[in-house]
């Protein structure tokens, strides 16, 4: 691993020679244009492969309704003319909110999703014309040993976990949730992703990644006696079975799913690691994992690595920690590779179902031309930003238009957008967004 460092790639050419020095595969090319092109995904057609990944907002009304500031950037995205919409993290249950104003889907706030989505809609067709329908997925979570229903720590756990109990204080001998209980919330699931659809969605994505409760299952290794971990098959049931349930129940409905590449917790607490060398990435169940969910009706699958409470930088790599947070101790160019290969990997094992991939909002203006190359060869199949969409909502219009983006309106990657998340404050973002300013003068930069 090389020192970490702060983004200074000024061209294409530096981005070349950096990677050349760093020994690392970072495809480019200056051709953007097979993003721009119309595409399918799961036989939806989408204007572009320009796609908003979710991103928390922590700003829904008490009972779990999109406000108005959730309203705010979901239209500011479709306004900005990205062809997939990927809305964030939402609960299928009240115990499973990650905070007290994550978004939470229930009968009583389905009216809410639904202004949403036509809000969403209504944005896109207005600055685009009645032709430019955005593909919208909703992703559905239950944030288990995450959870903080009401602000404070309410934790529900599959295994214990020598190396994530001591994030939440969680003793090594804590209760598991059981099997019964975990029978129950794919149930909740099941029913979250019908109300989805008469919502209004395309798509829901049932979240699997970043250690909350599903992906949890992935990695139960040592959770005994049960039909959710041990052996691969029963630490993939859960998921399956979700998965299945839907495609039933919801026919019309698109799936898909956010793995964990590997979550990069050492055998055998983690998922995707090596069992004979524990802290060694190993991608053969993910490949397995995204096989099995495009046989049981997922019909495009996105991706994520490591998990934001414990290693941050894996899953996106920065400039700067969130404030008293450690440096990382490799060159972002290295995680961003990683993400690349993990990518590369599980999209040619699954050749038929295109996979999304994550963290590039650290190449700043770079990133296009690399999603560019990885579409072109095949290793991916989309351009997708999570920051950098925060950032500059409008970045497919920049794109669509002037054919780059603007190194005056991208992702810093500063963490604040984290830090806002970690407080359970509204998030936007702080360097770019007037309306979210203030979280720099109040402790932002402490
Ligand atoms: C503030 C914040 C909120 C996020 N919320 C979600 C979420 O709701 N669901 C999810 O799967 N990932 C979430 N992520 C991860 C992003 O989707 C994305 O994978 C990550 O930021 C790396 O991509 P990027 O380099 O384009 O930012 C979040 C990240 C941040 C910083």
């Amino acid at each position: 691993m090389a020192p970490h460092a702060r983004f200074h790639l000024r061209s294409a050419a530096d981005l070349a020679a950096e990677a050349g020095r760093l020994g690392l595969d970072i495809p480019y090319r200056d051709d953007i244009s097979i993003l721009l092109e119309k595409a399918s995904f799961g036989g939806r057609a989408t204007p572009n492969r320009l796609a908003v990944l979710p991103m928390e907002g922590a700003d829904a009304e008490p009972a779990g309704s999109p406000s108005e500031w959730t309203l705010r950037r979901y239209r500011r995205y479709a306004a900005g003319g990205a062809g997939l919409i990927w809305c964030e993290a939402t609960a299928v249950r009240a115990d499973g909110r990650s905070n007290r104003s994550q978004l939470l889907l229930t009968e009583e706030t389905l009216g809410g999703f639904a202004r949403l989505v036509e809000a969403t809609r209504a944005a896109a067709r207005k600055e685009w014309g009645a032709g430019h329908d955005p593909l919208l997925v909703l992703q559905l979570t239950h944030s288990g040993r995450f959870a903080r229903p009401d602000g404070t720590p309410r934790p529900l756990i599959v295994q214990n976990n020598p190396h994530l109990d001591p994030l939440r204080d969680i003793p090594p001998d804590a209760p598991l949730v059981s099997d019964g209980e975990l029978a129950a919330i794919r149930d909740d699931f099941v029913e979250a992703a019908d109300l989805a659809a008469s919502a209004g969605f395309d798509a829901v994505d049932i979240k699997a990644c970043h250690g909350y409760l599903v992906s949890e299952t992935l990695a139960a290794h040592g959770r005994e006696d049960s039909r959710y971990g041990g052996p691969f098959e029963n630490r993939a049931r859960l998921l399956l079975e979700i998965v299945r349930r839907i495609r039933e129940e919801a026919p019309g409905l698109l799936i898909t799913s956010r793995l964990p590449a590997t979550d990069a917790v050492p055998f055998p607490y983690g998922f995707g690691m090596d069992p004979d060398a524990p802290d060694k990435v190993d991608l053969g169940e993910a490949k397995a994992l995204a096989g099995l969910l495009a046989r049981a009706g997922a019909r495009f699958l996105a991706l994520s690595l490591g998990i934001p409470a414990w290693r941050p930088h894996l899953g996106r790599p920065f400039d700067r920690p969130v404030p008293g947070g450690p440096v990382p101790p490799e060159h972002p160019l290295e995680g961003v590779a990683r993400h690349l290969a993990a990518t590369t990997e599980i999209q040619g094992s699954s050749p038929r179902t295109p996979v999304v991939g994550a963290g590039l909002s650290w190449l700043r203006a770079l990133g296009p031309g690399v999603a560019a190359a990885m579409v072109a060869a095949g290793r991916g199949g989309a351009f997708a930003l999570g920051r950098g969409a925060l950032a500059c909502p409008d970045f497919a219009a920049d794109l669509i238009r002037r054919g780059r983006l603007s190194s005056r309106k991208v992702c810093t990657t500063c963490s604040l957008c984290s830090l806002l998340l970690r407080r359970q404050e509204r998030v936007g973002c702080v360097v770019r967004d007037p309306e979210y300013r203030h979280a720099a003068d109040d402790g932002g930069n402490a």
